[in-house]
């Protein structure tokens, strides 16, 4: 369903409908007018063209895991997990070979071709979701059912992992997904039926 504007979205109008078949997942992600998502019981992903609800690309992702092998904590099939910024497309996901760890590839967002990966050391199934900024993977867990933390991070620049601790207020138990928007620099998430949105404020780190 797309809305107009983000107002119109608060007061559920001025929606375009559209239906897509074959689709897998809550990993989706919508960037210049069209959608990335795993096509259904497959490692494909697909592109499809909003303005014509036609798929426009399909291709493979070599390797990943998919049909609800490695998904989150909280969420069922997100296999694939689609990250979108000014500059660029990624995807999120997880293969046999890293055995169930969290994966990034960069991807051409014309051919859907991989560019670049990195391997973590991050076991996906126990994350609750992970979400990108600025190149680095931050990967949250629950705390208690009131209380999440983003505690661990990749940097794609140093392929260098961290750990940190921010504890974010959230509605309900559990997340089903996390996106930042980098126009609004906006974390958009959803809980249980809420979607939630926090304003982040970003600070140099002081060694
Ligand atoms: C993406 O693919 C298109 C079409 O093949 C090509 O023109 C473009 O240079 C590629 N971009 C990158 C960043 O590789
Ligand atoms: C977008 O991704 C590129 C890497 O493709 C990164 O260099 C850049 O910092 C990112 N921009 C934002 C605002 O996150």
């Amino acid at each position: 369903r797309l809305h107009n504007s983000y107002d119109d979205l608060l007061l559920l109008k001025n929606a375009r409908e559209l239906k897509i078949q074959y689709g897998e997942g809550s990993g989706t992600a919508v960037y210049n007018n069209f959608m990335y998502y795993n096509v259904y019981n497959s490692r494909d992903m697909g592109k499809l063209d909003l303005n014509t609800n036609k798929l426009a690309v399909r291709k493979t992702l070599p390797n990943a895991a998919y049909g609800n092998r490695f998904s989150y904590a909280g969420v069922g099939w997100q296999d694939m997990d689609f990250v979108v910024n000014e500059s660029g497309l990624w995807v999120i996901y997880s293969t046999e070979d890293n055995t169930g760890n969290i994966m990034i590839s960069k991807l051409n967002e014309t051919t859907l071709d991989v560019l670049h990966t990195w391997n973590t050391r991050q076991y996906k199934p126990s994350i609750s979701n992970a979400f990108i900024i600025c190149g680095v993977l931050y990967a949250t867990r629950p705390v208690n059912t009131r209380k999440e933390e983003i505690f661990y991070t990749y940097n794609t620049d140093t392929e260098q992992e961290g750990k940190i601790s921010i504890i974010m207020d959230k509605m309900l138990e559990t997340i089903q997904s996390i996106n930042y928007n980098p126009s609004d620099r906006v974390l958009y998430v959803y809980n249980d039926g809420y979607l939630v949105k926090y304003n982040l404020i970003f600070q140099p780190m002081l060694h």
